[in-house]
């Protein structure tokens, strides 16, 4: 029988996550496996108010930090785990690692042990993928996405802000040793990294 397996898919704005996290369900589906897909800020009420203070920027970064805590709490425990506990193979756009990384990168009065604090309640992924580039060009494929669909540009979507969290998910990757993949190479040879890791896993 299929075992559960808790995937997620992190990087900035623009690195390819939600591109990458449909093909690698995609590929996991065709191999035969049960695969739900899933994504943050979730589809809950709590993910709706969410994606309005992403357009807020006079909204504290402890409130945003609050608000993301508490709609992972929900998603966690109303569907990752219940898919989990079907065996699913979940494959998350975005997680923890994002709270932890741009929720401090907004505020020095944020500090990662409160995230993770806030975070205690959800369960930790099986692996975690950072897609790794430079904001100056995921900016320049936000805008081209921005122009074909009409939508606003979010408050984390400028350049300084991007290359602090860049950093800081570099620094969490050497420290709690996830695999970087570089994202500035066509989605499919991107792709072949990630399935490679994965299927080695
Ligand atoms: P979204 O429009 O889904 O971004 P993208 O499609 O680029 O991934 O918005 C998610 C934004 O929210 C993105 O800027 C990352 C940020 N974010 C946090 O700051 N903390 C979090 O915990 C999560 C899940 C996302």
């Amino acid at each position: 029988m299929q075992k559960a397996f808790f995937i997620v898919l992190e990087g900035i704005d623009g690195s390819g996550t939600t591109t990458h996290t449909k093909l690698l369900g995609e590929f996991l589906k065709k191999k035969g496996f049960k695969v739900h897909l899933t994504r943050e800020p979730s589809s809950s009420m709590i993910g709706k108010l969410l994606k309005e203070a992403l357009l807020d920027d006079t909204i504290p970064p402890e409130t945003d930090a609050l608000l993301f805590a508490a709609d992972r709490t929900l998603h966690y425990k109303m569907e990752i785990k219940k898919k989990l506990d079907e065996s699913f193979i979940v494959i998350s756009d975005r997680y923890l690692e994002s709270s932890i990384v741009y929720q401090s990168s907004q505020s020095n009065d944020v500090s990662v042990d409160w995230i993770e604090d806030i975070n205690k309640f959800v369960g930790y992924p099986d692996i975690t993928i950072i897609l790794d580039l430079p904001p100056e060009i995921s900016l320049e494929r936000k805008r081209a996405h921005l122009e074909t669909t009409g939508e606003n540009s979010e408050k984390f979507e400028t350049i300084e802000f991007l290359k602090r969290v860049r950093k800081k998910f570099l620094n969490r990757a050497k420290k709690k040793n996830y695999i970087v993949i570089n994202s500035e190479e066509k989605i499919d040879r991107v792709q072949e990294e990630i399935q490679n890791y994965v299927k080695k896993i």
